[in-house]
This record gives structure tokens, C-alpha cells and sequence, in this order.
């Protein structure tokens, strides 16, 4: 993409509705608009990082044997009279009714049509286990909806649903749940830690919130110091094995961490003193075992081996798609703007071209821009008539992880200059060892390259 011909509106000021850092630079770097309290229009910046978001959280799914679908955002409420939640949602539910005065419903969550999918098609324990999950708009009218895409009022979540005929598998699907995300958010660039915590309006007794740490979370969390130093990384892991799962799972919830609504002093205080953390969490995700508490109302039953007529045990397992865009900045970023993980970046590499109009500097960048291209790599381009400086500026404020300089007095020599966003470090080149090395950074962090 060139610069010049992109749709990115940079804002100049600080716009004074932004209490967070994550929602500042998402105005600022143009990613986003508010449409109205809590609802957002996905500018072309922000659209993109959402859909790489998005692209690991399927690629992460199918990994674990999960299967893709899309559910509509409008739902009757008939179903929902069954369960027997129409009434318990309250007012976080938008109602609406149609032409004939049926009363239907913006999903905040999709435990209902679900089930009613399954019960409509599955009779035999032979079709189970069965994780079905889609990635869907939800609307929630919170009561406050602020910080930007954090707690927005319509957001974009997966949530997957786990189908099983034993209590037991469906710990499984729970468990190959928590190895899936741990995995899905270190592609992302997060530290995301399962916390015990509280089931909500969902239901159930088992359930983990996945928090990525942040000082402008919304949850106070508690947790030990040994558990920041987990790291699932790129371990083979076989999602079918209950022990290999088990054992991930084991790992990562032995230690103490919990947010506020189950945490316990007592518990806690056991803790060595100097391992005790008290800090606050943004929840990125949250897995919930629930058993047959929708099967059961809602008769979702299979045949198990013996001919008996079982409700099935469900799970269901969500993670906060849009909201992962402002914890991902809310982990990183400096004072100058995003700094995005390499696997969530829209775009690889950023080119900059000092001096636009030179043939010498204009032919180089050209170059560069075709070598990035044809290796399947996306580079942007800034080949607009501005001083260095404003360009620099723009490249820092939307966060490209790697920038390449172009000038006439480098070119003298042969060189251009590779930067790191992170570190600010700089190395100068010859333009091929730069595609090069942008090219090795990025086979370890895109798939199938
Ligand atoms: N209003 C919202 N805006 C953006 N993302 C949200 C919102 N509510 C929930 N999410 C995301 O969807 C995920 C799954 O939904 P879940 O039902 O667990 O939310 P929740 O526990 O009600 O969230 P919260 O406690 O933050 O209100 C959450 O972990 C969170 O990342
Ligand atoms: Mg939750």
C-alpha cells in the first residue's frame, strides 16, 4: 500500500475523550470512529488489525480441532424464554421486536441457538465430541461503555461451544480450550494468565478468565509472581491426548492467581510474601464448563451406547476480539505511538522515502516495495510530499514493528537504514540484506511461510 493513495485520517491533537492510552492511539493513528456510545466504525488501519486478530484466533481453532460457523446476530427470544434467561439478562439485552411483533434480540452471547443447532441435528453419542464456534458481533448495553473498543456496547467476540457426552470429555474440551488460547494470545504478542473466577450470567462452577496485565484494567487481580514466568511457546502439543492437555493445564493453574470476584486472603497470605502481586487484569477471554444447565432445559440429548436418552455436557469458551486490539496496545506502546507484535502488525514494514521526487531515492523505494511484495509481505509505503519528520511521526504513531529509510545520501553508499520500533535501534544495509532480514523475522511469525 502507498501512503498516498490509503485512507489513514492521523489525528494531530489528543482527543480529549480518550481516558486510556489504547484508545487515544486508536483515534489518533486513525483506526477507528465512534459511530455512537460504545459503537464503532472499523477504519481501513484498524479493519486490518482486527482481521489479523481475528485470522490467528481461526488458524488457533482449527488447530485444536474446532469448527468455524457463523450464527446472525439477531435472535428470537423464544429460545431464550427456554432456557429461561429472557428475564435474568436484564437490561444488558437489546430487545427489539419485528413487523408482526415477534420479540427478538442483538445476541449477547449465542448458549441458546446453539443448542437449539445441536439438538436439531445430533441423536447419538457417535457424532460426539463437538466444539462448534463462530467469530459474531454481540451487543451488550453496558452501562458504561468507555476506553474505546475495551468495553464497547457492540463487539466482536468468538465464542465456542463444546458438545460432550461424559462430564469428563467435556473437561477436555475445557482444558484443550485453555492450551488453544494460551497458544492463540502468544501469537498476539500477550502474556494473557488464567485466573480462577466467576461464572456471571453464563453459569457453572468451572470457569478461568485469561488477563492480560495493565495497569488500566478494569479487574483487580491476584496472582503469584512464578506464574509471569510460564510461557507456552511453540510446543508440539496433541489437542486429542486428556493427559497432555491436562498436564498444560495443570501448569498454568496451579499457582495462585485469581481476580477479585473469587479471591482469598487466606489462600493467598500462604504465598511467600515476596511473590505476592496485587495488580489489575484487562480480560481478554474466559472459559466456562457448565455441564447440562442448557441441554437440560432445552432438551439437547443424545443416545448414549446403551440406548438411554443423556443431555449433553456443554462448555462454552469466548475471546474478546475487538477489545484485544486495545490490550494489545495497552501492553505495547511508548510515548510516541503503537508498537505492534509482529504477528498482529497491518502492516510488515514501513518504507520511507526522505526524499520524494528524487529518481535515485524514488527507484529504491519502488524496488524495496516490489522485493517485500513478492514475499507474500505486506510494506506501506509512505511516498507522500512531507518532511522527514512528519513521516517518522506517522510511522511511530501507527507502529509498523520495522521501518526502512530511503535517502539519496545512503543511497551514495549503497545503504538504507532498517529501524526497529521497539528498540528505536538502527542498521544500515544494502536494500536486499534488508528485505532479507524483514523476510527471516517474519517466517518464524506467519504460518505456512
Ligand atoms: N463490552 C465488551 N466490549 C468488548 N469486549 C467485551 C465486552 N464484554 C465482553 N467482552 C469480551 O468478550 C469475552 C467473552 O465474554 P464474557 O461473556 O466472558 O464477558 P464478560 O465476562 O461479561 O466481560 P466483562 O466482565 O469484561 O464485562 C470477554 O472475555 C471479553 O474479552
Ligand atoms: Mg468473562
Amino acid at each position: 500500500m502507498r501512503l498516498s493513495r490509503y485512507f489513514l485520517p492521523v489525528l494531530k491533537e489528543t482527543p480529549s475523550e480518550a481516558q486510556i492510552v489504547s484508545h487515544r492511539y486508536m483515534l489518533r493513528a486513525g483506526m477507528i470512529k465512534q459511530a455512537s456510545a460504545g459503537i464503532y466504525s472499523w477504519l481501513p488501519l484498524g479493519f486490518k488489525v482486527l482481521r489479523k486478530i481475528e485470522d490467528i484466533v481461526h488458524q488457533e481453532q482449527a488447530r485444536a480441532g474446532h469448527i468455524a460457523m457463523l450464527m446472525p446476530t439477531l435472535q428470537s427470544a423464544d429460545l431464550w424464554r427456554e432456557s429461561g434467561r429472557y428475564d435474568d439478562y436484564g437490561a444488558e439485552m437489546l430487545r427489539m421486536s419485528d413487523r408482526h411483533g415477534r420479540d427478538m434480540l442483538y445476541g449477547p452471547t449465542n448458549e441458546e441457538l446453539i443448542t437449539d443447532i445441536f439438538r436439531s441435528h445430533v441423536g447419538s453419542y457417535k457424532d460426539l465430541p463437538l466444539t462448534l464456534y463462530h467469530v459474531q458481533w454481540k451487543f451488550r448495553d453496558e452501562i458504561r461503555p468507555r476506553f474505546g473498543v475495551m468495553r464497547g456496547r457492540e463487539f466482536l467476540m468468538k465464542d465456542g461451544y463444546n458438545f460432550d457426552l461424559t462430564k469428563e470429555d467435556a473437561l477436555h474440551a475445557y482444558n484443550r480450550h485453555l492450551v488453544s488460547y494460551l497458544r492463540t494470545y502468544e501469537r498476539m504478542g500477550l502474556q494473557a494468565i488464567p485466573m480462577r473466577a466467576d461464572s456471571g450470567p453464563i453459569g457453572g462452577d468451572d470457569t478461568h478468565e485469561f488477563l492480560v496485565l495493565a495497569e488500566t484494567g478494569e479487574s483487580e487481580v491476584f496472582y503469584d509472581s512464578q506464574i509471569t514466568d510460564l510461557k507456552f511457546g511453540d510446543r508440539e502439543i496433541d489437542f486429542d491426548s486428556h493427559e497432555q492437555c491436562q498436564a498444560v493445564l495443570e501448569e498454568f493453574t496451579s499457582r495462585y492467581a485469581r481476580t477479585d470476584e473469587t479471591h482469598d486472603e487466606t489462600l493467598f497470605n500462604q504465598i511467600p510474601e515476596e511473590r505476592r502481586r496485587t495488580a489489575r487484569g484487562i480480560e481478554v477471554g474466559q472459559i466456562f464448563y457448565f455441564g447440562t444447565k442448557y441441554s437440560e432445559p432445552m432438551g439437547a440429548t443424545v443416545q448414549d451406547s446403551d440406548g438411554n436418552k443423556v443431555p449433553v455436557h456443554m462448555g462454552s469458551h469466548g475471546i474478546g476480539v475487538s477489545r484485544l486490539l486495545g490490550a494489545i496496545i495497552e501492553a505495547s506502546h511508548d510515548d510516541k505511538g503503537i508498537i505492534w507484535p509482529e504477528g498482529v502488525t497491518p502492516f510488515h514494514a514501513g518504507i520511507v522515502n526522505l526524499k520524494q521526487g528524487d529518481a535515485e531515492a524514488d527507484a529504491a523505494c519502488e524496488a524495496l516495495y516490489a522485493s517485500l511484495t513478492a514475499l507474500g509481505l505486506e510494506p506501506l509505503y509512505d511516498d507522500r510530499n512531507e518532511r522527514a519528520g512528519g513521516k517518522f511521526a506517522t510511522m511511530d504513531l501507527i507502529g509498523l514493528p520495522w521501518r526502512i529509510t530511503v535517502g539519496p545520501r545512503g543511497l551514495k553508499n549503497g545503504v538504507v537504514e532498517l529501524t526497529s520500533r521497539r528498540t528505536g535501534e538502527s542498521e544500515e544495509l544494502a536494500p536486499e540484506q534488508a528485505v532479507e532480514r524483514i523476510a527471516a523475522i517474519y517466517k518464524k511469525v506467519l504460518p505456512g511461510s
